[in-house]
């Protein structure tokens, strides 16, 4: 009889005698009671489980944002990563330091402009140290620690960065001086109309990886061929994307990040010769990254 106290369903009744209150079980009762906290508690520990061997899908949200407001981006170490390749997956790095000449100078700037004023900032270029970038060059943006990579179309304010790829021998407004062991125009020529010939470009995004609940980086990959003759202007607009995730089991945190996830390329090709002699300005590259 003791055991039918176990019975959640148990109806009250008063006793006659005495006038106390007291519960009355049934077998069927009883048993139904076992069933269910047997069940629950089967459930409880079988999503107990889950959440500890990482069965349990966060939930998170990824959000692409397009506004007039202000979008900015952070201006990191490795943000953009760049090289001149003379041929598939080899540097000009590697040809200079095999010939002892120089071929390709690069110049790197920091654009910004709102209503009143506009500013270029030259920015140091150094031996990319982040593993997913060696061998390639980053950009050091400690001179512009106050910027951001930065777009509001209603204040017309934006920022971009720009790089610039030259032939060793080239002046104009940017570029004016020579280094003193460039190889020949025709050399440097040569190079610049190699059939796989180009600028590689890596780009920084990173996402929420749902399996390992952590932030992956990676980087997205982007080529322009180069022609001797011309001047490509490769303008690339970074999406930004906002990503947030809710976790835990009993008490659920909410966390929030945002990163460039996509850039959006558009080419113009001028005529070298031309554009030196009109514009003052003939690099056979000239990269632009703005936030779009
Ligand atoms: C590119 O060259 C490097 C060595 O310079 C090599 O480690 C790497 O695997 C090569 N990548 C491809 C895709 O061939
Ligand atoms: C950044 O700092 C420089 C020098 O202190 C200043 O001239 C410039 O206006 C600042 N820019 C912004 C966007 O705050
Ligand atoms: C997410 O992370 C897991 C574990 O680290 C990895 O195996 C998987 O490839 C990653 N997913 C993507 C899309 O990279």
């Amino acid at each position: 009889m003791s055991f039918l106290k176990y019975d959640l369903f148990s109806s009250k009744f008063y006793m006659n005698v005495g006038g106390q209150q007291i519960r009355k079980g049934t077998v069927f009762g009883m048993l139904l009671s076992i069933l269910i906290v047997g069940l629950a508690s089967t459930y409880f520990i079988y999503i107990l489980y889950q959440y500890f061997t990482n069965g349990i899908e966060p939930n998170y949200r990824e959000q692409s944002f397009i506004t007039q407001q202000k979008i900015d981006i952070e201006l990191k170490n490795n943000l953009v990563g760049f090289r001149f390749e003379y041929d598939v997956n080899k540097s000009i790095q590697q040809l200079e330091a095999e010939k002892n000449k120089k071929y390709m100078v690069f110049i790197a700037l920091f654009f910004y402009f709102d209503n009143d004023f506009y500013q270029n900032i030259q920015l140091d270029i150094f031996e990319c140290t982040d593993e997913n970038l060696i061998g390639f060059y980053c950009l050091d943006y400690s001179k512009v620690s106050n910027y951001t990579l930065t777009l509001s179309t209603i204040d017309n304010i934006q920022s971009q960065i720009q790089v610039f790829s030259y032939g060793c021998l080239d002046l104009d407004q940017l570029k004016t001086t020579i280094p003193d062991n460039c190889a020949t125009q025709s050399e440097i020529d040569a190079i610049a109309n190699g059939i796989n010939a180009g600028q590689r470009m890596k780009f920084y995004t990173s996402q929420y990886n749902v399996t390992s609940q952590k932030t992956q980086i990676n980087y997205r990959n982007s080529f322009v061929y180069s022609i001797a003759s011309q001047y490509i202007l490769s303008t690339y607009s970074a999406q930004k994307q906002i990503t947030s995730i809710k976790e835990g089991f009993f008490v659920q945190s909410q966390s929030k990040f945002t990163s460039p996830i996509q850039y959006n390329l558009q080419n113009q090709v001028f005529d070298r010769q031309q554009a030196l002699t009109n514009i003052g300005e003939g690099p056979f590259i000239q990269i632009s990254v703005d936030n779009g």
